[in-house]
């Protein structure tokens, strides 16, 4: 066999660990080609220079890179950007602007509910995404009655922002400035 023929059959341009694919990030579209086992996390981080969302543990426990898929949150890390051709993803950059802050935002500056801000991009992703769980009817480990509207209380906001952890212990104010925009909207 000589090697333009070898050439032919495998184009050095087609890498088979790489895939082309589109995604939309805060309604922009984007199209990447990546490495398959590029996480959604580095997609963001390191192919769109987005840096909002952060990467704490890189194994799912921490929450400091909680972003929203289709309206869904879920930790970027854990997942493969290869896996979110046609999705919208919302990431921080996309909530709310410097000089006219979504109410989660502002709710988070009034009350304090954060020191060194690292978790604070998926602290606020993740609350938002909290009430629209809550409204939606979803249930939370800590739900008492089924049959009912879900009862929006410390313990069910406690319980779903479990899942987002704050190294410097902002716990306390984080809880406030959910329950501010909660009843803001009630
Ligand atoms: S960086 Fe994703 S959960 Fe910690
Ligand atoms: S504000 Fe520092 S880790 Fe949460």
């Amino acid at each position: 066999m000589n090697s333009s023929n070898n050439v032919e059959r495998h184009p050095k341009t087609v890498n088979p660990n790489s895939s082309t694919f589109s995604l939309s990030v805060n309604g922009e579209r984007h199209t990447l080609t990546l490495d398959n086992r590029t996480t959604l996390l580095d997609a963001l981080r390191e192919h769109l220079q987005l840096t909002g969302s952060k990467k704490g543990c890189d194994h799912g426990q921490c929450g400091a890179c909680t972003v929203l898929v289709n309206g869904v949150r879920i930790n970027a890390c854990l997942s493969l950007a290869v896996m979110h051709e046609g999705d919208d993803i919302a990431t921080i950059e996309g909530v709310g602007e410097a000089d006219h802050l979504d109410p989660m935002q502002q709710a988070f500056v009034d009350h304090d509910a954060f020191q060194c801000g690292y978790c604070t991009p998926g602290q606020i992703c993740s609350a938002k995404a909290v009430l629209e769980e809550i409204q939606a009817g979803l249930p939370s480990h800590v739900t008492y009655d089924l049959n009912t509207p879900i009862e929006l209380n410390d313990a069910e906001i406690r319980e779903r922002m479990s899942g987002n952890l704050c190294r410097c212990g902002a716990y306390a104010n984080i809880l406030k400035a959910i329950n501010q925009v909660a009843e803001a909207r009630s």
